[in-house]
């Protein structure tokens, strides 16, 4: 496959240092790489540092041009991005109006691809009439905008102005190269554990990382999806774009599904679901007293049982986690709670389970079953939605 081709457009501010570790990872991420800088970048930074990642010419001067080719014209021919990082109040202006007076402003006139900024400027700068107008009409000319955040900027000025965060950067451009056939499609997932509260100290729980049902959100919503995620308790940042529901205990969890199910295409129940719950929540803390402690439980409502009984035109995919008859376990639970594909995987193999980046699993349809080799939790998302989206055609 034809490897994705960026070309990185660095802008004369303090924040330009941040543009080497970001080509880093992209050089790392094993994407085509160009890389362009005003003249004042490359006092900030200097273009050495960036050649020594990529491996190539870095252009600032369009007088530089090889002799055989037309530089700013050449280096964006089949382009997938530009994102211009840092972008100055200078450049942004330049853009709008379409001026190409150095390599950054006229390669970027003359590349066709998807266009993106991230903005780095004082405070004052950012806020300036003449620069939000201008932000505007980028914005309005249909090119990306990754928001600056706030804080202290070092022209010592508190306020919005800062270079995104490297993570979010990188959240955009994998947004913005990703294909999007789940465009004008719904997509639910759940994700993380559930805790069912004993008293206001202890709470029944599970190792549930919430991981996997994360990565599956982040990859519905770069595949163009309107993405819904209901999720427990976890640390894991909430994806770019993504509609987010905090809940705690598995029967909200299942209010929230019964509230959204039905304007879904697709649902993915990632979440590992708390089986039982106390039967009597205690007000107080429960004193220690005997030698043991008997705390009752009931059932709770089996969230992906009920959907798969109720969906009408939704494709379901469930989750198994076992630890012994992974397939006969994981059949038993794709017939029995009606869903159209069902992801399996057994705690006991290397690699899968709860916590970790990775995961081994099989994929379960209603006739057919097909197990994949060990991969990173992100790469298998996508494989998972695309599976869905085959199923019933
Ligand atoms: N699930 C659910 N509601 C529950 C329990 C489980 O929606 N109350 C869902 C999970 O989100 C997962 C699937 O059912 O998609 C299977 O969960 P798992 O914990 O593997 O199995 P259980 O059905 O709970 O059965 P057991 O614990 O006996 O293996």
């Amino acid at each position: 496959m034809k490897k994705k081709k960026i070309i990185v457009g660095i802008c004369g501010s303090v924040a330009a240092f941040k543009a080497i570790q970001l080509i880093s990872d992209l050089y790392k991420m094993d994407y085509e790489l160009e890389v362009v800088m005003s003249e004042s970048a490359s006092r900030f930074v200097t273009p050495l540092s960036i050649q020594s990642i990529i491996k190539k010419k870095v252009y600032i001067n369009v007088f530089d041009d090889d002799p055989d080719k037309i530089t700013h014209i050449d280096i964006v021919k089949n382009a997938d991005l530009f994102i211009i990082v840092p972008a100055t109040a200078n450049t942004i202006a330049k853009i709008t109006y379409g001026l190409s007076d150095n390599m950054l402003t006229a390669s970027f006139l003359a590349a066709t691809c998807t266009k993106m900024i991230a903005p780095a400027m004082n405070v004052h700068m950012y806020e300036n009439q003449v620069t939000q107008k201008n932000i505007q009409k980028c914005k309005d000319l249909g090119i990306m905008f990754i928001e600056p955040t706030s804080g202290l900027l070092a022209c010592g000025d508190t306020g919005k102005g800062k270079l995104a965060n490297q993570e979010d950067i990188l959240s955009y451009i994998e947004y913005a190269l990703s294909p999007k056939p789940l465009k004008g499609k719904n997509v639910l997932i759940t994700a993380g554990p559930t805790i069912e509260e004993i008293d206001p100290v202890r709470y029944i729980t599970n190792h549930s990382s919430g991981k996997m049902g994360y990565a599956l959100a982040k990859a519905a919503f770069n595949l163009g999806a309107t993405t819904t995620l209901i999720s427990g308790p976890t640390t894991l940042k909430v994806p770019l774009g993504v509609q987010f529901i905090a809940v705690k205990s598995s029967k909200e969890m299942f209010e929230q599904c019964k509230k959204l199910y039905t304007y879904q295409d697709y649902i993915v129940k990632a979440a590992a679901v708390g089986d039982y719950s106390p039967i009597h929540y205690s007000n107080e803390k429960i004193k220690k007293k005997d030698s043991t402690l008997n705390i009752e439980l009931k059932k709770n409502e089996d969230i992906l049982a009920y959907l798969g009984k109720h969906k009408t035109n939704q494709k379901i995919c469930g989750f198994a986690m076992e630890t012994e008859n992974l397939i006969e376990n994981a059949t038993l639970k794709l017939k029995s709670k009606n869903c159209d594909m069902l992801v399996a995987n057994s705690l006991k193999e290397k690699g899968a389970g709860f916590q970790g980046d990775t995961n081994v699993v099989t994929l379960l349809f209603k006739d057919y079953s097909k197990k994949l080799e060990l991969m990173d939790k992100n790469k298998l998302a996508y494989i998972i939605l695309e599976e869905l989206m085959k199923c019933g055609g």
